[in-house]
């Protein structure tokens, strides 16, 4: 694992910990003293103050990197290079140039490449899946994602502990690709590829140097419509759902992290609480340990992932542009 932070703490570090198909064995950060502290912590046998070295490690089979969004690529490919699999941390990269390299590199290599955009194994988007591939709700005609979380830290950059989130030359880009990513994957999981995109990603808060600010309005290649709106600017308040509508009902994911999920049908009302596991990514981990035991795709491949990261990309572009875009290159 590369980077030490948070994600390695909550996210892909402790999905790796706990799962019972793969081990840590060591850990590298830029910052030396905490990679050692990690390692100390979790009990990891090795530790470096530098992602190179950990690459060079024989005994290193995968690199899971849990850096900063600028730091995917150059990893990746030097991962690649050597020979090992690799699970990136999301947002995947922060440009289309970027994500091709990735995938080609990896590719020649003969190594898989894969995005922890976990919340596809979430039981409640899983439940929702079901839901519609066996029709519950009919045709889809229409999504929405409305997430709002406030950075309230980074309202005083000086004193933000994860300053990078809003330094465009590190996070490549704000809110529509941060809490963006996550959920437009959630959406082009259920329902397919994002078709064409009008989006405004703009700043209202002090000190960003990236979006704070973003809506958009999308069709998907199944002729859905949909509609995105995630803000850092809201306080006092956390908003974070998924709805799908369609021709005989709809899905409400309500909180998405939480696991409630309402469904509206001729049936009526019903309402269901799923569990979201402590350990979120450990379905992502054993998933792609699975894919290399039996060289099956795991489920969020780099070419899956792209689909999503290609909506960011494109929705960033229109807005600049002040116009709908298809979503491609
Ligand atoms: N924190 C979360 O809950 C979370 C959730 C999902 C995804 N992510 C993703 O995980 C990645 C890391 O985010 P984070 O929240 O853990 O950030 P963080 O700032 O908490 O941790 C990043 C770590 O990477 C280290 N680092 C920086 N540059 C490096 C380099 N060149 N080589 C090696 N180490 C380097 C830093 O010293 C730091 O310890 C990001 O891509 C983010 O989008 C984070």
């Amino acid at each position: 694992m590369i980077g030490c932070g948070s994600a390695a703490e909550l996210r892909g570090g402790l999905g790796i910990r706990v799962s019972e198909n793969a081990e840590l064995v060591a850990v590298a950060d830029i910052d030396g003293d905490l990679a050692r502290d990690y390692a100390a912590q979790h009990e990891i046998p090795r530790w470096y103050a530098s992602g190179q070295e950990l690459i060079e490690d024989p005994d290193v089979e995968v690199v899971y990197i849990a850096t900063p969004n600028r730091f995917h690529h150059p990893y990746t490919i030097a991962a690649a290079r050597a020979g090992k699999q690799v699970l990136c941390e999301k947002p995947f990269a922060t440009s289309l140039e970027e994500n091709l390299e990735m995938i080609e590199e990896c590719k020649k290599a003969g190594v898989l490449l894969s995005v922890s955009y976990y919340r596809r194994f979430y039981p409640n988007v899983q439940r929702a899946k079901r839901l519609i591939d066996s029709g519950v709700i009919g045709k889809i005609t229409l999504a929405g994602i409305h997430a709002t979380h406030f950075l309230g830290e980074h309202h005083t950059p000086d004193a933000a502990p994860r300053r990078w989130l809003i330094e465009k030359d590190m996070a490549g880009a704000g809110v529509f690709q941060r809490a963006g990513s996550h959920r437009i994957d959630v959406l082009v999981y259920l329902l397919g590829p994002v078709s064409e995109v009008y989006a405004f990603t703009e700043q209202m808060g002090d000190g960003y140097d990236v979006d704070d600010a973003s809506v958009a309005t999308v069709r998907f290649e199944s002729g859905a419509q949909g509609f995105f709106a995630m803000h850092h600017t809201v306080s006092n308040s956390q908003t974070d759902w998924i709805e799908i509508c369609g021709t005989e009902g709809r899905i409400l994911l309500d909180p998405l992290d939480e696991g409630r999920v309402v469904v509206e049908t001729a049936d009526g009302r019903k309402e269901y609480q799923d569990d979201i596991p402590e350990a979120t990514t450990l379905p992502i981990i054993d998933d792609f340990v699975r894919a290399i035991e039996t060289g099956t795709p795991t489920i969020c491949p780099a070419e899956e992932a792209l689909k999503t990261n290609q909506v960011i990309y494109t929705g960033y572009r229109s807005s600049v542009e002040g116009r709908s875009l298809p979503v491609g290159p």
